[in-house]
């Protein structure tokens, strides 16, 4: 098990590019593996994909040609650094939009090669998994639902780059199922948190919905079902009222499937783990309070300690890469100017080849 334990401070600017926030970063991690972020700098391309209802790979790539530059600047002059204080640049390599990867990519490169520092190429999913180490300690070992617009996924996680698979959706991402469904209800684009807002208030009950898996072996997710049927009863729906029941409906089957497929792994995690059990959840669909009340109370309720990053570290940002890269360089793992951008690129590559295609169906694209 790889514990990062740093010999001297080390101070890392990160860059994320890998879907439609152009993000920089400063982060220290001191002696003791602690992390603090000098600054956290988040350009939302949101307003440029709005009018399309999702992201657009070429729109995207483009975006985060015209900004990366000034991103970087403004993170180094909020931090108060020259590059020449910098240890290294980790940059993410993939996975992700690849037009959008090789920008940020490219510039971690650059600034590498022109300062003489090393390169720490970033799994964005590697950033996930350590982002709620970024303003809290939580020691490895963890168990972690990444759950973002891209993946649903449980991993044990023993360390730095050390993840094992317990299972993945077999079709849709938890976001992208948010994302879906809100489209369906008239919503904007990002529709999680749109649907959150809309949910409030809202009765939960008021329309069943499938309720995938439930009870079955394994630690995988589906989505599929739920988006078919909220879809169906949209269509049907007249007033506002309605819309907030169903909002607050699928909000609960999601938060609800998140939640017992997740005791199911905690279930498989005790057996393989004496001690201190801690349980992680990141990414997007982590920044939603019902499906972090419902991972909270499974959490405790089975004897694990509860860790969730604050709300701007769930959805992406280069924070959690620059610690991500911190916690390698720390290890030695840098990367090559050879370095290439991945659109696809999964923690658990074991697992990945093992079992390309889930026990019940096809991996979504991007699972
Ligand atoms: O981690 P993230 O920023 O990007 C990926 O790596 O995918 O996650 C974005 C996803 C989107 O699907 C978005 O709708 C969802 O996270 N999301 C939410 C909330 N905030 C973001 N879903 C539900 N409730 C929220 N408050
Ligand atoms: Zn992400």
């Amino acid at each position: 098990m790889q514990e990062a334990s740093a010999m001297k401070t080390l101070t890392l600017l990160g860059i994320e590019t890998s879907c439609d926030e152009t993000a920089a970063a400063v982060v220290r991690l001191d002696e003791d593996g602690r992390a603090d972020v000098l600054c956290s700098v988040v350009a939302s391309q949101v307003a440029a994909h709005a009018p399309y209802g999702g992201v657009v790979p070429e729109i995207a790539a483009r975006a985060h040609v015209e900004i990366i530059d000034g991103v970087i600047r403004q993170a180094m002059d909020e931090a108060g650094l020259g590059f020449d204080a910098l240890s290294g640049v980790a940059a993410t390599a993939g996975p992700g939009l690849v037009g959008g990867v090789m920008v940020g990519l490219s510039a971690g490169k650059a600034i590498a090669l022109a300062r003489g520092i090393p390169l720490i190429a970033v799994n964005h999913l590697e950033g996930h998994a350590v982002s709620a180490r970024l303003d809290a300690e939580v020691a490895y070992p963890f168990l972690l639902l990444l759950v973002s617009g891209g993946h649903c996924q449980l991993l044990s996680v023993a360390g730095v780059g050390a993840c094992e698979r317990l299972g993945s959706t077999i079709d849709d991402a938890a976001g992208e199922a948010f994302d879906k469904i809100a489209k369906t209800l008239g919503l904007p684009y990002p529709g999680g948190p749109a649907l959150e807002q809309l949910a409030m208030g809202g009765d939960a009950q008021r329309y069943p919905l499938p309720r995938a898996l439930l009870g079955r072996e394994g630690c995988d997710f589906s989505f599929s079902g739920l988006k078919t049927a909220a879809a169906r009863i949209a269509d049907t729906l007249a007033t506002g009222a309605e819309k907030r029941d169903l909002a607050a409906s699928v909000q609960g089957a999601i938060a609800r499937q998140l939640s017992e497929r997740t005791a199911h792994a905690m279930g498989v995690y005790a057996a393989q783990h004496k001690g201190d059990r801690r349980f992680v959840v990141a990414g997007g669909v982590a920044a939603n309070a019902a499906v972090r009340a419902a991972l909270q109370h499974e959490a405790l309720a089975r004897g694990f300690s509860f860790h969730a990053p604050s709300l701007k570290y769930c959805t992406d940002n280069a924070a959690m890469i620059a610690l991500a890269g911190a916690e390698r360089l720390v290890l030695g793992l840098t990367s090559g100017m050879d370095a290439a951008a991945r659109p696809r690129w999964p923690l658990d590559e074991a697992a990945a080849i093992a079992n390309p295609v889930g026990t019940y169906g096809r991996k979504g694209a991007k699972a």
